[in-house]
């Protein structure tokens, strides 16, 4: 079994536009390739939902802003391929630099609010790099709907929003993290761990979802912030970038557990970067103060 590797905008457009003659309806799944499990969640959720699935793989190099991380992101393509097919999805889209952004390529989308903050403020230029290639996805496929996993859950806050605002009519899906058995998201950036920081490496989720605990029980949140970068630090990460409570909705900043919200955090395990998010539901009635 194998899939159709598609590389042109054309051929994509005349592919689609077959579907389109029997009434299909069209999913789009974008990612940089290195699939893993929590990619082919996405496929999964995509072939349910919809009659014809599109996985485009593009690692994108306007979206990094370091270029020894984008040098050293994993490239995959004949296993994702052979993944891609034994799932079912029925094309991979796989244009190179050229095709995306041809000579004399001078347009960006940038989303303001939610992409601030967070990586936002970490990545200069991330967010403009994953909202125009995003952009340009959704206007090459055409499809009806859009697979996004929650472990990029600002990703997922700046595609609806640009889906929105620019009235692409593409209904975003967003998808639960998927996770290693000891707690791990799953990312294509896990596999740079030594053997040391992969044992390290699930920490960090566990001491989210024990603070997402806490705030919910009442902790008052600077307080439980700061426990939280503490011990992620004596757990053996380098340095925390980042590590917040904003809504779930709207990703404003949380200063109480009074609504539903996220914990977002960055860290830096040796050289490698690892984020993660956890819900956090608002204080229950009658839950008293830990602290
Ligand atoms: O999440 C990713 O893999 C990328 O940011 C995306 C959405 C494929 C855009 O390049």
């Amino acid at each position: 079994m194998s899939i159709p590797i598609v590389r042109t905008v054309a051929e994509l457009r005349t592919a689609v536009a077959a579907w389109r003659q029997d009434n299909h309806r069209v999913a789009v799944v974008p990612t940089m390739g290195a699939l893993h499990e929590g990619h082919l969640s996405l496929v999964r959720a995509a072939l349910g939902q919809a009659d014809r699935v599109i996985v485009t793989l593009f690692v994108n190099p306007t979206q990094f802003n370091n270029s020894s991380d984008l040098a050293a992101y994993p490239r995959t393509e004949d296993e994702d391929a052979a993944k891609l097919a034994s799932l079912g999805a029925h094309i991979l889209y796989a244009p190179d630099a050229d095709e995306m952004y041809p000579q004399g390529f001078a347009t960006t989308v940038s989303v303001s609010g939610v992409s601030e903050g967070l990586c936002g403020a970490f990545r200069p230029g991330h967010f403009d790099g994953v909202a125009t290639v995003v952009a340009k996805l959704f206007l090459q496929s055409g499809a009806d709907l859009a697979f996004f996993g929650e472990k990029d859950f600002q990703q997922l806050h700046v595609v609806r929003r640009l889906a929105r605002d620019l009235d692409i009519p593409i209904e975003i899906v967003g998808c639960p993290t998927v996770r290693e058995p000891d707690g791990l998201a799953m990312s294509s950036r896990n596999v740079r761990l030594s053997a040391s920081e992969r044992e390290i490496a699930p920490m960090l989720a566990e001491i989210l979802f024990d603070t997402s605990g806490r705030l919910t029980e009442g902790a008052p949140v600077d307080d439980a912030l700061a426990t939280a970068r503490e011990a992620i630090v004596r757990a053996g990460y380098r340095k925390v970038e980042y590590l917040e409570l904003r809504g779930d909705d709207d990703l404003k900043p949380l200063g109480a557990t009074d609504r539903q919200g996220r914990l977002l955090a960055a860290a830096w395990l040796g050289e490698t970067r690892l984020i993660d998010n956890v819900k956090v539901m608002p204080v229950r009635h009658g839950s008293r103060n830990r602290l």
